[in-house]
């Protein structure tokens, strides 16, 4: 998951894809960081991606970066826990303009499982099941 988080965030954005419906969703995200061992992603429960996500938690993302690109393909579980949210803000401070972790907006998911694959024009892909 370390590897995973680092790639994300020498990409500098990812692009997260939900499912509405039959319809696909995307979007540019930034945040990805390790707490307890687990991959959370920090978004606003206000936000039509987190509706998404509340009714149907199957998420994938992508991104790349120097000819490698990284998908990765989950379901993403809520973390309610304050300390969670703390842990995301206090890495990602420039979101404290926006959110805080007492505020009734503010959530942060991990991935429970799923599978990473990453992939360059000259190796074979790389798959981590976690
Ligand atoms: C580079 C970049 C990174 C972003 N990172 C996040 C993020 O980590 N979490 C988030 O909720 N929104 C983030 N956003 C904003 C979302 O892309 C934006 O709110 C989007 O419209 C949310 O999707 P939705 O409209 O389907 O709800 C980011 C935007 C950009 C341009």
């Amino acid at each position: 998951m370390e590897e995973v988080q680092k790639f994300l965030k020498d990409c500098g954005v990812y692009y997260l894809a939900t499912v509405e419906g039959d319809q696909p969703r995307v979007r540019p995200f930034g945040t990805a960081e390790i707490f307890e061992g687990k991959l959370y992603i920090q978004t606003g429960k206000s936000k039509n991606v987190s509706k998404q996500i509340a009714a149907n938690n199957k998420v994938e993302l992508c991104a790349f970066k120097d000819g490698s690109w990284i998908r990765v393909a989950g379901t993403l579980i809520r973390d309610d826990r304050v300390e969670a949210k703390k842990d995301m803000l206090d890495k990602n401070p420039s979101l404290r303009g926006m959110y805080n972790e007492l505020d009734d907006n503010t959530e942060v998911l991990y991935f429970e499982k799923g599978i990473v694959t990453i992939y360059s024009f000259t190796n074979p892909p790389k798959v981590i099941e976690f």
